[in-house]
């Protein structure tokens, strides 16, 4: 079963409360947390993310799009996150494995994350020990991108790495997810879209979080 993590990103800061509500169809509430640095925007931090811990059963799917995750990890579980991933670019080999040690130590879900130009082999260091690898299928730092079909090999190469060495392992893409563009990654092996803009433009959310499941 394909599971839906909208993105928050694309939701309304001041009625945040009101529009997670709106998802509770998904299986995920993904959000965007930015530094300004790794990425060049400024989203939301952890205040933000205990602030919403308690408006949602749905697990919360935290994006680390900052420099050196492992200062934060730790502090993002605490704040509520079941989920953490942090980009591989973002730090040393290293220190990409502490922060996910620190994730673990926690009680909490670990994820990777591969930006556009980041290869599939970068994951393999960490495949083993992850519960959650995500393909960007935009440059990451904003919503309302197009998507990049050519990340579709990507996805599909680790999905096969994925069912060798660690298939309980989730398989997520994000950026420019939408019904016109959900069954290509389903069929490349995802099984979590992350969709912003799609979800949180659309009239009927339910229905839209319904059509991003595929046929
Ligand atoms: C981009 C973020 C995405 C973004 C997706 O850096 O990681 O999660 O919110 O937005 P859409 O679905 O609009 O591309
Ligand atoms: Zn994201």
């Amino acid at each position: 079963m394909i599971k839906i993590a909208p993105s928050i990103l694309s939701a309304d800061f001041a009625n945040l409360e009101r529009d997670i509500r709106r998802i509770a169809a998904a299986d995920y509430v993904h959000v965007d947390v930015m530094d300004g640095v790794f990425v060049p925007n400024i989203s939301i931090g952890l205040p933000v993310v205990k602030s919403i811990r308690p408006t949602t059963e749905l697990p919360l799917d935290v994006h680390l799009m900052i420099t050196q995750p492992v200062r934060y990890a730790a502090q993002f579980c605490d704040a509520g996150a079941d989920l953490v991933t942090v980009h591989v670019e973002a730090d040393s080999e290293e220190n990409i494995h502490a922060a996910i040690d620190q994730i673990h130590a926690k009680g909490k879900k670990a994820g990777i994350v591969l930006k556009p130009k980041t290869p599939a082999e970068a994951a393999l260091p960490f495949l083993e020990k992850v519960e959650l690898i995500l393909v960007m299928t935009v440059e990451p730092g904003f919503g309302g991108q197009t998507f990049m079909a050519d990340m579709m090999p990507k996805v599909s190469a680790l999905r096969k790495l994925i069912d060798e060495k660690n298939p309980g392992c989730e398989l997520e893409v994000d950026g420019g997810v939408a019904p016109d563009t959900c069954q290509a990654c389903i069929d490349a092996g995802a099984n979590v879209l992350v969709a912003g803009s799609a979800v949180y433009k659309a009239d009927d959310i339910p229905a839209r979080i319904a059509e991003l499941r595929g046929a």
